[in-house]
């Protein structure tokens, strides 16, 4: 397992000086997408301790969490912030995220985790699914070739994320005997919970920031996350995410192939509302 977190990539790989940036500036919705998944990113140590706690005594798990996962979800965010700053130099980076991480640390809480650690982790797996789906779309939603290529590192982390937490769920699985149903209801759940509050509560306070007079204005705060959201449906590979979703259900392929199709007609309601 050290094998991939060793050849780790670093921030000083990435290029920004082939970035175009008179044109990407230009680029209002792009600034969107990077700049909230930043704030996002790096408030992810808000939540590392909740999960640490959670698996104490579990040694693979929280050796895992606080040494690669966090250290690797706080890349993505400096990576991310790194280029908001580069192509967006006006925007007070700091000061945003200083409002964001008020309000958003009221909505990590502990009592959101699941009821047990293997259903927490069939959860994380559909965040992961979900942050992974997100950079895909990143990357194919621009040619601007360092976002690419950024988005392209970030989603392979994502995927490699959910490995983990995949892996770690199928001993759980068996140790608390969990059946398809109750997974399927956490996978639901999650599912559902994937764009609301965390992207929301971003959106407002980039907007904040970069736009204080429209701060007030709902209206155009919610066109935004709208048009954010397109960006990414738009861009969406469903059948991956569809694949990483339904994995812990690890149903007979005969069952899977009937069951394709429900949660698909569920999934598209959720990303396309
Ligand atoms: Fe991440
Ligand atoms: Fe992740």
């Amino acid at each position: 397992m050290a094998g991939h977190e060793a050849a780790h990539w670093k921030i000083e790989e990435l290029d920004f000086s082939r970035i175009a940036r008179a044109e990407v500036r230009q680029d209002d919705n792009l600034f969107y997408l990077v700049a909230c998944a930043s704030f996002i990113e790096s408030g992810s140590d808000l939540y590392t301790q909740n999960l640490v706690d959670f698996f104490q005594g579990d040694d693979e798990v929280t050796a895992w969490l606080t040494r690669y996962w966090e250290a690797e979800e706080l890349q993505h965010g400096k990576a991310l912030r790194a280029y908001v700053s580069h192509v967006w130099p006006e925007f007070d980076w700091e000061a945003a995220y200083r409002g964001f991480l008020e309000e958003y640390a009221t909505l990590c809480k502990v009592e959101l985790l699941s009821p047990t650690r293997g259903l927490e982790l069939a959860a994380r797996c559909v965040v992961e699914t979900g942050t992974a789906s997100y950079y895909r779309a990143l990357a194919r939603s621009t040619d601007e070739p360092v976002l690419r290529d950024l988005a392209t590192r970030i989603a392979t982390d994502e995927v490699s994320h959910y490995k983990h937490f995949y892996r770690f769920f199928r001993r759980y699985r068996q140790e608390e005997k969990l059946g398809r149903l109750r997974v399927l209801g956490i996978i639901g759940r999650r599912t559902l919970e994937l764009k609301s509050e965390d992207a929301d509560c971003a959106v407002r306070h980039v907007v904040r920031t970069r736009s204080p007079e429209r701060a007030g204005d709902a209206a155009y705060v919610r066109q935004l996350s709208a048009r954010i959201n397109g960006t990414v449906r738009a861009n969406l590979s469903p059948g991956a995410t569809l694949k990483m979703l339904m994995r812990p259900l690890e149903l007979p392929a005969r069952v899977e192939t009937v069951i394709q199709y429900p949660i698909r007609q569920f999934m598209e309601h959720v990303f396309l509302r």
